[in-house]
């Protein structure tokens, strides 16, 4: 056979038609590996509205734990890391942006070690304290009663302050909040003015001590429950402020305690708390990796949050028995991902990634609590800064969002809007023998009439195709936002902070009467109907 002879860029001609016949004649491996998307049905009951999503749902944490007080929102006035009176400006207008109602301080387990006198006046005449919780390293009380309520002032939050039962008396919790709230002429109000405060903050919110069970002293439900009677005697409104009274939940699953906090002092509190951690492997001893797992840990660590929804469908239901006309909110003020301390940081610290996974675990337990919001009045995420599943990471001057904080601003939409239920009907999303819900939703409407869908596709492999059906309302337009990322463990870094970030979403299209979507394997969606 002859040759036929072609000049180099005749080649070169005829490889590109061969390579482009193959492409469009021939599925890419990856395309012909991309599993089918599955099918699912929503629909929306804009025909039956219920109760108000309490805002305070999205409350906020900060504790005196590893570098979410120092460093993450106090670096001190002389910093050079830009700030206000101390509290560094760009975590400021992040946590801002975020419209956080409600933050609670100053612990967590340090709250039951923690004497608030210790946080007032000149700086370096603060006492020096350690943290026998954290590490054991040394307080320095730096941010106290003063820099925590200007924080609060400046991000717009309520004050959520917790009280020391464990190491402390009544009368120290009593004076407190007179210190804080009275605008008398007592030596406390005072004294308050002479540190540089002239009028009284509100403080609406107050726990009374901390995980009693555990650190906050080890007690037995039924001391607890007299304790709480007693130290809420001596808690007093002042010069118009009213203090809601929370009391402290048992260990997750003790049904027990919250029976015996109900039924003996369920008449003296406001709210009731509950605690609930995700962790992978569901063993305090080895709780798993935040950014080394694969699907198997994906899929166990979402049936683990999952459990927020029967946790709080059992405390409640106790609760109604006790309260049937639901006057005690259940306070979920400690949740999120946990899991063991990254190699190399300090493991007192309990510093760690933040991944996709956990924005879809954020978005799913935040629907969790819009389903519940007949009961569930406000909730605390553990934490805001550096500690656990945080919003903010920080490394001295550098600053970035986290998957988790692209939740919170994504959802803000719900905050104090009208609960619409969802009715989904989807495939499971199994792994191995185990299987959980493939999608998860709750919707809203707002005082302007806009309707929010947010929608979590569970499924890290396959797509969603949702037919959805609004019952009851018509809208004109459809816009939305989408938060995804190649890969389950995609993180953001100081190098790469935007590789997990919101955009645009227009996976959708209207056929008659129904809105056709199209959801990407493990992505977060809201959508605004209006
Ligand atoms: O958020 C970390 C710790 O977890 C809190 O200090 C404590 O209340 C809980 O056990």
């Amino acid at each position: 056979m002859g040759t036929i002879w072609m000049s180099p860029g005749a080649r070169g001609g005829l490889l590109m038609l061969i390579i482009s016949l193959m492409t469009v004649l021939m599925p890419s491996s990856a395309a012909a590996q991309t599993p089918e998307p599955f099918k699912a049905e929503l629909v929306i009951r804009a025909d039956q509205p219920q109760g108000t999503i309490n805002h305070n749902i999205y409350g906020q944490f900060a504790e005196h734990l590893g570098r979410g007080i120092y460093e993450g929102l106090w670096v001190g006035e002389n910093s050079p890391i830009p700030n206000t009176r101390g509290l560094r400006n760009d975590v400021v207008a992040a946590l801002k942006n975020l419209s956080i109602p409600v933050l609670r301080w100053p612990g967590g387990c340090f709250a039951d070690e923690y004497h608030w006198r210790d946080g007032l006046g000149p700086r370096d005449k603060r006492p020096q304290r350690l943290n026998t919780w954290w590490g054991g390293v040394l307080e320095t009380n730096a941010f106290g009663t003063h820099e925590f309520m200007d924080l609060c002032e400046m991000i717009g939050a309520d004050a959520y302050v917790a009280g020391n039962v464990g190491s402390g008396t009544q009368q120290e919790l009593m004076e407190w909040i007179e210190y804080m709230t009275s605008d008398s002429n007592s030596t406390l109000a005072n004294l308050r003015r002479q540190n540089g405060r002239e009028k009284p903050w509100k403080v609406n919110y107050l726990a009374v001590g901390n995980e009693p069970w555990g650190c906050g002293g080890n007690m037995r439900p039924e001391y607890y429950a007299d304790l709480f009677r007693r130290y809420s005697t001596f808690i007093k409104n002042y010069s118009g402020n009213n203090v809601q009274k929370f009391a402290s939940g048992g260990p997750p699953s003790d049904y027990n305690w919250t029976e015996v906090l109900m039924s003996q002092a369920g008449k003296q509190m406001q709210g009731y708390s509950l605690h609930h951690y995700t962790l992978p492997t569901g063993n305090w001893g080895h709780k798993g990796s935040a950014t080394e797992f694969g699907e198997e840990d994906w899929h166990k660590t979402l049936s683990a949050t999952l459990r927020m929804d029967e946790l709080i469908s059992k405390h409640s239901a106790i609760m109604d028995k006790y309260d049937p006309q639901k006057k005690v909110g259940l306070i979920v003020d400690e949740w999120g991902t946990w899991y063991d301390s990254a190699p190399g940081k300090d493991m007192g610290a309990l510093y760690q990634q933040n991944s996709l996974r956990d924005a879809v675990v954020a978005a799913i337990n935040l629907n969790i609590f819009h389903q519940h919001s007949d009961r569930v009045q406000m909730t605390n995420i553990a934490q805001m800064i550096n500690v656990l599943q945080a919003m903010i990471l920080t490394d001295q001057e550098k600053m970035l969002l986290t998957p988790t904080y692209h939740v919170f601003e994504m959802y803000k939409v719900h905050q104090g809007a009208t609960l619409i239920p969802t009715q989904l009907t989807a495939p499971e999303y199994r792994f191995g023998q185990a299987s959980i819900p493939s999608l998860h939703a709750s919707a809203s409407r707002d005082k302007t009439g806009r309707l929010h869908l947010s929608i979590v596709n569970l499924d890290p492999n396959r797509a969603a195709q949702v037919t959805t059906r609004m019952a009851g309302a018509t809208f004109k337009n459809i816009t939305g936002r989408v938060l995804t990322a190649p890969a389950m463990n995609t993180i953001n870094t100081f190098d790469k902070p935007d590789a997990v970030k919101p955009v645009p979403f227009t996976g959708f299209m209207t056929e008659g009467d129904q809105i056709m979507l199209t959801l990407p394997s493990k992505s977060v969606v809201v959508l605004e109907f209006q």
